[in-house]
């Protein structure tokens, strides 16, 4: 095995492992692609270094920390109470053209560690490992990696998102470090900074071209990224769920499996990085029958009508929908036993008797009469201390013995590790989805979690909602946590669509849909018109700039369409018109997000013979007279004929500003239109100018 390499190859990058028999396999490579060609060991190339150990202890994949590694470690182990150190040496490597799957075993503690790194359709890499414990004592877990990966010494920047309720997925760029960064998630869930990830531009990357990293945990708890400097001039990626002491105690003969961190390399920049990511989540994704079919159009009821609601007031929302195009009708919050406002409720998954006497059918047959979907709003891992739920059972809620339970909004979670409380949710889910004709569920998680449920409360999530999909294979599940909260690649394999913001306002949503597209794909992406002004942040904004806005992603309508006035309603209605008339070029395709010049920024999804553009200007322009926009992505498409659809939004002055040459389709060469790029109208704050392209073959 000595001397020998690993090695994958993607479109655009490779990853090279150096195998030996007396320690993990060493990394040697991971970044762009290389030509196939002679491999020295890293011994005939390495130097010295004065004040350094008589053992070389290079980068490898679980690095011997505390025999001689002092950088960033891929596990942390205890054994009554002491530090337990390993020394992995190799067992086993076996290779495939799209994976490498690596056995270390430690004799002298029993410890065993596999690792695997999958090449997947799409390009980007997946990792994940698992710990047995093969002694004979109990072993806890402090820290496992999904991946310790080197960086490229030539890195430049840090990616990451940020975020709040009603303000999720804010950007923030950050110099590489000179000593440790780290984003770590502690409310046990994986947040309003959108899925648990980093991004790493290398020297002059940027959307079209660099070299990019991008990582993904598929995760939806408490989870650590760590990007350290080693003092051999490179960074280490440290990436994996986060465990408290002692949560994690494997006993004699226990193993434990890491969430997978899914990890794109690009040459292509971060639109190359995106579309890795889009594969391995669609890749992911378990459509009833098997296909992802279009997208229906929804209505939400939430913003229509809160808590106020019965079978009357619904009933006529719904046909309010239905006359406008909606396809999906999704009942939301406020429909079940005592639930009038957010004090009371959660956990007595049955219909209110008061509002809904004869129960939720036939007002799910009604909508379905309608011609539309019935979907219907839970929140199955919380419980309301005013509930039958907790009256009956409160020590089903997480807590600490003698310690205060703080709630949120009123509310308290259910201990999903439990049996009891596995057998009651499934119950009653499944009950209702038995008894009412229910497509969809919008899967609702409205707080922090504290005291903290840990690793087990996220897989005893994984495991309701996998054995409901088991037995409703044909219902489709909506993420949701307070909008945003837990959009990630962990969820994926339940989930059909996450509710990517409370926040509505279109402006808003620009940055943080795109945030969203940096690692999950727009036909997951909740994308809702919603009223004006918007609830979240009391901005107005046109109807038609809201609804460009909501296009790319899986849209809908979070209003009731009979406040509209008659001109209104009839626009909105062309918008649900125009989205079906497109989203096949919308969904499953690929996407690119680019910056123009004074602001102004656009996004495109398509194929590679026919996209969609959208110049989206959320502030006012500076310069006198629009720049025309550069579309890297077409340069090696021969000839492109462009037509402007619509600008949508901010009424009054654009058709006479618009030049002739819009007339009619124009046509161009991708090359001019990647590198001269594409004249654009004149557009003002808050508007958007939808194209079509078509490509030449
Ligand atoms: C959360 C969701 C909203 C809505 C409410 C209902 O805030 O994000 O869309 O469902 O809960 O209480």
């Amino acid at each position: 095995m000595a001397g020998s390499f690993a090695f994958l190859h993607s479109d655009q990058a490779s990853l090279v492992l150096e195998c030996r028999a007396d320690g993990p396999p060493l990394w040697r490579h991971l970044g762009a692609r290389l030509d196939p060609g002679m491999l020295t060991p890293l011994a005939l190339s390495r130097t010295a270094a004065s004040f350094s150990l008589d053992r070389d202890e290079p980068v490898s994949t679980a690095p011997r920390a505390g025999l001689g590694w002092f950088g960033s470690e891929a596990l942390r182990l205890r054994q009554a109470g002491s530090a337990l150190i390993p020394a992995f040496e190799t067992a086993d490597v076996t290779q495939s053209d799209t994976a490498i799957h690596i056995v270390l075993n430690d004799h002298q503690t029993g410890i065993e560690l596999r690792q695997s790194i999958e090449l997947l359709a799409g390009g980007a890499f997946r990792f994940t490992a698992e710990l047995v414990n093969a002694a004979s004592h109990p072993v806890e877990v402090d820290w496992l990696a999904s991946a310790l990966i080197p960086l490229p010494p030539y890195s430049a920047a840090l990616l990451s998102w940020r975020g709040r309720h009603n303000a999720e997925l804010v950007e923030q760029v950050e110099p590489m470090p000179q000593q440790a960064w780290l984003r770590e998630g502690r409310r046990g869930i994986s947040g309003h900074g959108g899925p648990p990830g980093v991004v790493v531009l290398g020297e002059g990357a940027g959307h079209h071209s660099g070299l990019v990293h991008a990582l993904q945990l598929a995760w939806s708890g408490d989870s650590s990224i760590a990007v350290e400097r080693d003092d051999e001039g490179f960074w280490i990626l440290n990436a994996g769920a986060r465990f408290d002491p002692g949560e994690i105690v494997l006993g004699p003969g226990e193993r434990i499996a890491t969430p997978a961190a899914i990890l794109a390399v690009s040459t292509a920049g971060r639109n190359g990085a995106l579309a890795q990511h889009h594969a391995a989540i669609r890749a992911a994704v378990d459509w009833p029958g098997g296909t992802m079919r279009r997208r229906p159009v929804h209505l939400n009821s939430w913003e229509a009508c809160y808590f106020d609601h019965d079978e009357t007031r619904i009933g006529a929302l719904a046909e309010a929908a239905a006359a406008i195009g909606v396809e999906r009708f999704i009942l939301d919050d406020g429909w079940f036993r005592g639930r009038n406002n957010d004090d009371a409720g959660l956990g007595d998954w049955t219909a209110d008797p008061v509002k809904y006497p004869a129960g939720l059918t036939p007002l799910a047959q009604r909508v379905r009469a309608m011609g539309m979907e019935f979907g219907l709003w839970v929140e199955p891992e919380m419980v309301n201390p005013d509930s039958d739920l907790y009256r009956a059972h409160p020590d089903w809620a997480l807590h600490l013995p003698g310690r205060d339970q703080p709630t949120a909004r009123n509310q308290l979670v259910l201990n999903l590790a439990l049996p009891e409380v596995q057998e009651y949710l499934f119950g009653a889910l499944d009950a209702l989805l038995r008894e009412v004709p229910i497509s969809y569920l919008k899967w609702d998680h409205n707080r922090d979690l504290a005291p903290a449920g840990g690793a087990a409360q996220v897989l005893g999530t994984y495991r309701l909602l996998a054995r409901l999909r088991a037995a409703h294979p044909s219902v489709e599940i909506e993420g949701c946590a307070g909008g945003g909260g837990r959009s990630d690649a962990g969820l994926v394999p339940f989930v059909h669509r996450f509710w990517t913001s409370d926040n509505i306002d279109a402006v808003s949503r620009v940055r943080v849909q795109r945030g969203f597209l940096s690692f999950l794909a727009p036909e997951l992406m909740g994308a809702h018109i919603g009223a004006s002004p918007a609830h979240a942040t009391g901005r107005s904004q046109s109807l038609g700039f809201r609804a460009a806005v909501a296009m790319p992603g899986h849209f809908g309508v979070e209003l009731d369409p009979r406040q509209l006035d008659e001109a209104d309603r009839i626009e909105l209605a062309g918008w649900i018109a125009f989205h079906k008339q497109w989203r096949h070029l919308l969904h499953g395709t690929m996407t690119w997000l680019g910056e123009g010049a004074d602001g102004l920024v656009w996004q495109a999804a398509g194929t590679a013979a026919e996209f969609l553009l959208f110049a989206i200007r959320t502030a006012p322009a500076l310069d006198r007279r629009p720049q025309p926009l550069c579309l890297p992505f077409l340069a090696k498409s021969g000839s492109c004929t462009i037509e402007l659809l619509r600008i949508a939004g901010a009424e009054g002055g654009h058709a006479a500003h618009l030049p002739a040459l819009f007339d009619a389709p124009v046509p161009f060469t991708g090359s001019w239109l990647a590198n001269s790029g594409l004249p654009l109208p004149p557009l003002k704050s808050e508007s958007v100018a939808i194209f079509h392209g078509t490509v030449a073959p």
